[in-house]
């Protein structure tokens, strides 16, 4: 089960981003949210993901307690419990495609052999296989966004996060995105939390958050 409650408090001059936000989502929910540029998506998708430590209140994903981790406990929890799909988080310009999804493998002590064979399969899964030797620059933005999703899902993360994952695709490649995202609280029972500004993409999920005022307030998913 991943479960967490959230209250964190980071200063942007003397702005509170989040404040007092309150979610509780199960293994295998596929969650939105949602809200105007600035409300503190990213940093809330951040803080569940534990790349920023929480300031105050508890955050808590399947047994671990994010708050009361060092850096490096929060290192090893991001390597082997989530996947991120950010647009930030980069690829490496350096590596090909395939030795970007391997990458995430041998960080988390992933035999060669194993290894290989994962991101072969990961890059079958989304599509891949021909461009598995192109470097991440030498691929259209669609495929870079799901080459991110084959190396988030390298360790079969219980928690995918995703941060507007279709930001900059047109229909086709971000219907493509989101299927196979999507795919995953199914398939693999972990869970999904997708920001995004596209109302017909969170009106896929099966619940929806927006973020207002520092707080998450659960929305009825549109019909
Ligand atoms: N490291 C930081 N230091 C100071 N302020 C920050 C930092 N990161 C974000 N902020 C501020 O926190 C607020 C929330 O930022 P965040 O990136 O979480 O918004 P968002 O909801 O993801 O917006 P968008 O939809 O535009 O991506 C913004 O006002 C931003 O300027
Ligand atoms: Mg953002």
């Amino acid at each position: 089960m991943v479960g967490l409650r959230h209250r964190f408090e980071s200063r942007a001059g003397d702005v509170t981003v989040l404040d007092g936000v309150d979610l509780h989502l199960d293994a295998g929910d596929h969650a939105a949210l949602v809200g105007a540029s600035g409300v503190g998506k990213t940093t809330l998708l951040s803080v569940l993901g534990g790349l920023e430590s929480p300031q105050e209140g508890t955050v808590r994903v399947d047994d671990h307690d994010l708050a009361g981790m060092s850096r490096g406990e929060l290192a090893t929890f991001r390597r082997e419990t989530v996947g991120f799909v950010f647009q930030h988080f980069g690829l490496l310009e350096a590596l090909t495609a395939a030795e970007n999804v391997e990458l995430a493998g041998s960080l988390a002590g992933a035999a060669a052999g194993p290894r290989r064979r994962r991101a072969a399969e990961l890059l079958e899964a989304v599509g891949l296989v021909d461009r598995a030797r192109h470097r991440p620059l030498e691929l259209s933005g669609g495929e870079r966004q799901r080459l991110a999703i084959a190396r988030a899902l390298m360790n079969r993360p219980r928690l995918v996060l995703a941060d507007e994952p279709t930001g900059n695709l047109d229909e086709r490649s971000s219907t493509l995105v989101m299927g196979l995202l999507e795919s995953l609280p199914a398939g693999h029972g972990c869970t999904l939390v997708v920001v995004t500004h596209d109302a017909t993409i969170a009106a896929r999920a099966r619940r929806c958050f927006r973020l207002s005022g520092g707080r998450a307030i659960e929305e009825a998913i549109p019909v």
